[in-house]
């Protein structure tokens, strides 16, 4: 039953965040009550429940006082006017006054925003003009107090425009976020306050990537050098091309442009290296250069372009080839030096020093090259060829090239030279000696003679022939005949020892070429001897041709010379070596005959019991085999006197004894004509040589020499050849040999002994000479 008076609003205006104890008026003024009342009245304010108590009374003065901040903003927010209600409550009586707060804002906040950073992603692409909105800054104060204008930060893109609180950023100039990927915007918000405050924020713009970049190579043309068969895989170049787009948009990928197809095989690029690599054959014979265009990709495929020239370089890898182009071939052997053979050409397919080339032939051969014109060479011949030492020359042509390494190849070019007939045929001894044995037969092979010819074919082939002669006035084809072919010589007819002894022909060699060559040889004939001539009884005459008696005295001793056998033999040597037998007597004690002198001599002192007619048949025999004798009978009349024996006196001696005798004087005396000179030419030589000469010469003689059952010899018959008793009278200087051939006579000498020789017998054998009837002959030589 409390009558509530309400009396009046009371309103103050009052300034938010006032100080404590701040006076915001006087009720009691204001109300007109006596301030002393106010406590007595309980005068207080009432917020209600649980608000805040925002002022207060003070009692003694009526002064109402804040007691609390009071905030506007949190008391009113964003209203343009903030009143708080506050009831004053009067008691005594009651009375309840309404007074109305006011609350004033003050610029007591900044303009905010929301975040310290705003971030912002804007695609490069956008365009001039694009706007983005940025939230707008906000200030808890109002009126003037709230955030009244914004500032940006000068840049190059973007401008603001603040339109009834709304901002925006306006894209004034286009970004480019390969220039500037981010940008920081420091926008300023500001009130209207004062003193003003404002706030910032940071617009943080990241420029997002269009693909707005093709790919760009990092040159237009790439240039690479590459060294012909380079093997598969190797490198040549790696092209590069840069994309400033980012992400799918920088992913460039490489690939060839258009390639002929020839060319397709040959290199290969990497995608995504750019990397060109061989894969084909490389080869500068055939293709020296490359040139091909190279496209780069993005992933949104943009692309663009460059150029890629491979040069190949050549490596030496082809070997000179030699081309023989003409060839004389065989060649004539009398080509003179300097003549052309044949014609070489040399291809190198290499360019530059690896094909230039060098040719050569082996040393040794009497050729060369020479060049001629680029590539081609002449084969020349350098000396004089011979067929007959080399026939066929394999020349070895070698072409180098300049390459490093260099490369080289051969070609054997065969040449066979072709025959001249330039070689006489040749004997192959200077000169040929038949020895052929008397009596032979005729055809018989005498002996053969040969010349070659080196040349070919009929240029060598010999032909024999006599060249015409005579012999002791005959044609000498009527002695001897050649086989043209085999150069065999036959006689055509018997020879006779006795008729001549030797003779010589002239045989020619002749070749088949032409003209012909030819030669000629001396063929010496020798006749050797054969026994077929008997020994002939010269003295006594034959039986019953001649009848013949010897006287002999009747007071001979014994040993006396009583007569003498003489025979001759036509053969010679051996064949005439004559021996004597007496084969049969009339006493076989009485007479005895030198078995080589023929003479008849008595053994022992005729007595007078001695039958007064004595016969002996007395048989002459030659050498040879087998050997030839003769026999002849003998008479001797032991008498003094030839008139005792009448039966004798008539005998005559007919022409043929006479003939006997001059013939044994011709022999004497021919065999003294011989000794004489013989001791001539001894004392000749011993004046000359000085002292001992001959004699010392003379020892020599070895018994050897001498046949075993001759050591005696007649001295009558045919001079016998001298390889029977052949000793050489060397000087002891050596520089001229005498050589003698002498006969012994010497009939004590008994068959078996050994003959002794010494100087002394050679001169006591010139002094018995002297004195003696016997013959002695002595034939003698000088050999050299
Ligand atoms: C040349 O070569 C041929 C074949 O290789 C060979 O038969 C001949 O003997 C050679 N000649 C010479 C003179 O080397
Ligand atoms: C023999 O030589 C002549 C020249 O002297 C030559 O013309 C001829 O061809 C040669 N004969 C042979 C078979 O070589
Ligand atoms: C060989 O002898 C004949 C005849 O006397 C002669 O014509 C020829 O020239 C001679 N030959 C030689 C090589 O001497």
């Amino acid at each position: 039953s409390m009558v509530l008076k309400q009396f009046s609003d009371l309103s103050f205006s009052i300034p938010e965040e006032m100080k404590r104890e701040s006076v915001i008026g006087n009720i009691a003024k204001d109300l007109g009550v006596d301030p002393r009342t106010l406590a007595l009245r309980q005068a207080r304010v009432d917020f209600g429940g649980g608000r805040k108590r925002y002022c207060d009374i003070k009692l003694n003065t009526g002064d109402l006082i804040a007691s609390e901040r009071i905030d506007r903003e949190s008391l009113c927010g964003k209203k343009p006017s903030c009143v708080l209600k506050v009831d004053l409550v009067l008691e005594n009586p009651l009375e309840l006054h309404r007074v109305s707060l006011h609350i004033q804002d003050v610029n007591d906040n900044s303009p905010q925003f929301n975040d310290n950073l705003i971030e912002m992603e804007i695609r490069e692409s956008a365009d001039k003009g694009n706007r983005f909105s940025i939230e707008e800054a906000h200030d808890a104060d109002i009126g003037q107090n709230a955030v009244q204008r914004y500032n940006l930060q000068k840049n190059d893109n973007f401008i603001l425009a603040v339109d009834s609180n709304k901002v925006e950023l306006v894209l004034e100039n286009t970004l480019d976020r390969e220039k500037q990927k981010e940008l920081n915007l420091l926008l300023t918000a500001l009130d209207g306050g004062s003193p003003q405050r404002s706030g910032t924020v940071v617009i943080h713009v990241t420029v997002l990537d269009a693909n707005d970049n093709a790919p760009v190579f990092s040159q237009a043309v790439y240039k690479a050098s590459l060294p012909e068969n380079s093997p598969p895989d190797t490198v040549v170049i790696k092209v590069s091309a840069t994309d400033a787009d980012e992400g799918v948009n920088g992913d460039v990928t490489y690939q060839f442009g258009h390639v002929s197809d020839e060319d397709v095989n040959v290199f290969s690029i990497d995608p995504k290296t750019g990397e060109i690599r061989v894969t084909g054959v490389i080869d500068f014979e055939e293709r020296s250069s490359f040139e091909t265009r190279v496209k780069a990709k993005d992933g949104l495929g943009l692309t663009s372009y460059a150029k890629v020239i491979i040069d190949v370089t050549d490596i030496n890898d082809n070997a000179p080839v030699i081309y023989l182009k003409s060839l004389s071939n065989p060649i004539p052997e009398n080509v003179s030096p300097g003549t052309e053979v044949g014609i070489i050409n040399v291809q190198d397919r290499d360019s530059e020093t690896n094909g230039q080339v060098r040719c050569s032939i082996q040393q040794n051969v009497p050729f060369k090259l020479v060049s001629s014109i680029k590539s081609y060479f002449t084969l020349v011949t350098t000396g004089q060829l011979d067929r007959e030492l080399v026939s066929d020359y394999n020349i070895t042509i070698t072409a180098t090239d300049e390459g490093s390494p260099p490369l080289s190849s051969s070609k054997t070019v065969q040449l066979s030279v072709a025959d001249i007939n330039d070689n006489p045929p040749v004997f192959e001894e200077q000169s040929y000696s038949a020895y052929v044995t008397e009596n032979n037969k005729p055809g018989s092979t005498l002996c053969s003679v040969s010349a070659r010819d080196p040349d070919w074919r009929q240029n060598g082939t010999v032909i024999y022939s006599l060249l015409p002669g005579e012999v002791n006035g005959a044609p000498v084809s009527s002695y001897l005949s050649v086989n043209g072919d085999t150069g065999v010589i036959h006689a055509v007819r018997s020879f006779d020892y006795e008729q001549f002894r030797s003779f010589k022909v002239q045989v020619m060699a002749r070749d088949n070429g032409s003209p012909p060559l030819s030669s000629n040889v001396t063929v010496s004939v020798f006749i050797s001897d054969v026994n077929d001539n008997s020994p002939q009884i010269l003295y006594p005459g034959p039986e019953g041709n001649s009848f013949m008696t010897e006287l002999v005295p009747k007071a001979a001793h014994g040993g006396s010379l009583v007569s003498k056998v003489i025979a001759v033999d036509a053969d010679s040597g051996q064949n005439a070596w004559l021996s004597y037998h007496i084969v049969k007597s009339t006493d076989p004690g009485l007479f005895s005959i030198g078995l080589h002198s023929g003479e008849i001599r008595t053994q022992r002192d005729i007595s007078e019991s001695d039958s007064m007619k004595q016969n002996l048949i007395v048989s002459v025999k030659d050498n040879g085999q087998p050997s030839l004798s003769a026999t002849c009978s003998m008479y001797l009349l032991i008498s003094d006197n030839l008139a005792e024996v009448p039966e004798l006196k008539d005998i005559s001696y007919d022409e043929k004894n006479s003939k006997l005798t001059s013939y044994l004087i011709i022999a004497l005396v021919s065999v003294s004509t011989f000794f004489l000179t013989f001791i001539i030419i001894i004392l000749g030589v011993r004046f000359c040589r000085r002292r001992k000469l001959l004699f010392d010469g003379a020892v020599a003689i070895p018994s050897a020499y001498l046949p075993p059952n001759y050591a005696d010899v007649d001295g009558t018959g045919t001079l016998r050849s001298t390889y029977n008793y052949d000793a050489y009278l060397t000087t002891g200087s050596r520089t001229s040999d005498f050589k003698f051939v002498t006969s012994y006579n010497d009939n004590t000498l008994p068959a078996d002994q050994t003959l002794r020789e010494s100087p002394s017998d050679f001169a006591e054998a010139f002094g018995q000479s002297e004195e003696s009837p016997e013959l002695k002959r002595l034939s003698w030589a000088v050999s050299r």
